[in-house]
């Protein structure tokens, strides 16, 4: 097992009704709140009224930035730093899944350090400090509601990246499974497909630490118990509250405690795709984890036979890459680029993509041809 550090200072509450609770939580930091959201669904299902209302409550001013879309950019993260600091705010509250939280997240830092999001994105400024984040979370998937990360693209240096600081964690977050009835199927699938992917990336990290190996099988299990029932049933309760606790706990350090990393080779090759093509998160890593595990099974073949091992019992590394394949089409997510549209004409582009931004895991390294070949394979 390798050496870690295992820091969370979320208070996270989950369950119906929780965000009645966010009037406490807010009033403490202070009256003059900027709420972020992004294109609408928060007004159509009503959590916008509930977030209003709880606001309201103690008075607070709340000055509104909306229309965050999904992959979210940096242009918009500059603009509601700017009307935050116009207005000299003393917190945000994000209501959103994971493009809200995690253009939140750089908004604060860029306010508190009077910066550029970009250069703290680029790790040019190192932040010091930030304002208090309240999360409200309304689509199961990225965890970005317990954890320090944030991912952003920039349509003038051409990259999606990532970005994770210990300052970024949310103060609180608010998980009310029925705030997810209403995600509609591709998205739920996505989620479910993310919150696979990170416990994969964490699985394929470095360090034997065969206990968080174990928390992976969990919540791979659970997604693949709770996955294509949350499908059928989008209303039933307990199924949502199960998927939106298993993508908490995808990312939130449980997955990679005794690690020295992830590998995160499969979400750096899958924000190329997000960021050529607009394509959601989730649906790109279910087109990138199987063409990246068939790279690798003649070099870790041990390693996805014990995933094998873990998840079905005893299988070899190639029935494990097949059947986890399965389970992404299943759930309605694309497998290959052609199921979304893009072909071959369009290979060129994203292996220079690749190559450009230098597209690689942070344990299994990948170079000019495994970027080829991974393209191939997701053809
Ligand atoms: O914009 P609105 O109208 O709200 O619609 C959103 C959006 O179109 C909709 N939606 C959200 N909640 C809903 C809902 N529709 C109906 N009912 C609800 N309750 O869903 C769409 C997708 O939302 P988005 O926030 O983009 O999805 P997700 O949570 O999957 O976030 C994806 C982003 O997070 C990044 C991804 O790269 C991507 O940019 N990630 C963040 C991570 C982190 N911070 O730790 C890690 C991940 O690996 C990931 O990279
Ligand atoms: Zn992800």
């Amino acid at each position: 097992m390798e050496n870690f550090t295992a820091y969370n200072p979320t208070k996270l509450h989950f369950g119906k009704d929780v965000v009645e609770q966010l009037r406490e939580a807010a009033q403490e930091y202070g009256k003059k709140v900027l709420l972020m959201y992004g294109k609408g669904s928060i007004k159509k299902n009503g959590i916008y009224g509930q977030v209003i209302k709880q606001l309201k409550s103690f008075n607070a001013e709340v000055i509104e930035y909306s229309g965050i879309k999904s992959n979210p950019l940096v242009d918009d993260v500059n603009e509601a730093a700017q009307l935050g600091k116009l207005n000299n705010i003393d917190l945000i509250v994000a209501v959103g899944g994971g493009s809200v939280i995690d253009s939140a997240k750089i908004t604060a830092l860029s306010i508190a350090n009077n910066t550029n999001p970009w250069a703290i994105m680029k790790f040019k400024v190192k932040p010091k400090t930030t304002i208090p984040l309240i999360a409200v979370l309304t689509l199961a998937a990225t965890g970005s509601e317990m954890n320090g990360a944030a991912v952003l693209q920039n349509h003038k240096t051409d990259e999606k990246i990532g970005f994770s600081s210990s300052l970024n964690f949310p103060k609180h977050s608010f998980l009310d499974p029925t705030y997810t009835f209403s995600v509609p199927k591709d998205y739920t699938a996505y989620g479910i497909v993310d919150l696979t992917a990170h416990s994969l990336e964490g699985f394929f990290g470095e360090g034997d630490a065969t206990l968080t190996d174990r928390f992976v099988e969990a919540i791979i299990k659970e997604a693949m118990e709770y996955g294509p029932k949350v499908l059928s049933e989008p209303e039933n309760y307990e199924y949502r509250a199960k998927i939106m606790w298993a993508a908490t706990n995808a990312l939130n350090g449980l997955t990679n405690y005794g690690r020295k990393s992830g590998d995160w080779g499969v979400h750096s090759i899958g924000h190329n795709l997000s960021y050529l093509f607009d394509t959601p998160h989730g649906a790109t890593l279910s087109i990138a984890y199987p063409a990246w595990l068939k790279l690798q099974k003649d070099r870790i073949p041990e390693r996805i036979a014990k995933l094998g091992e873990h998840l079905y019992g005893n299988v070899s590394a190639d029935e494990t890459i097949n059947r986890l394949e399965k389970f992404f089409q299943s759930l309605g997510s694309p497998i290959k680029l052609s199921d979304i549209g893009i072909g071959e004409d369009k290979k060129e582009i994203i292996i220079q993509q690749m190559i450009k931004t230098e597209t690689n895991g942070m344990v299994h390294k990948l170079n000019d041809d495994d970027r080829k070949k991974i393209v191939e394979l997701m053809m």
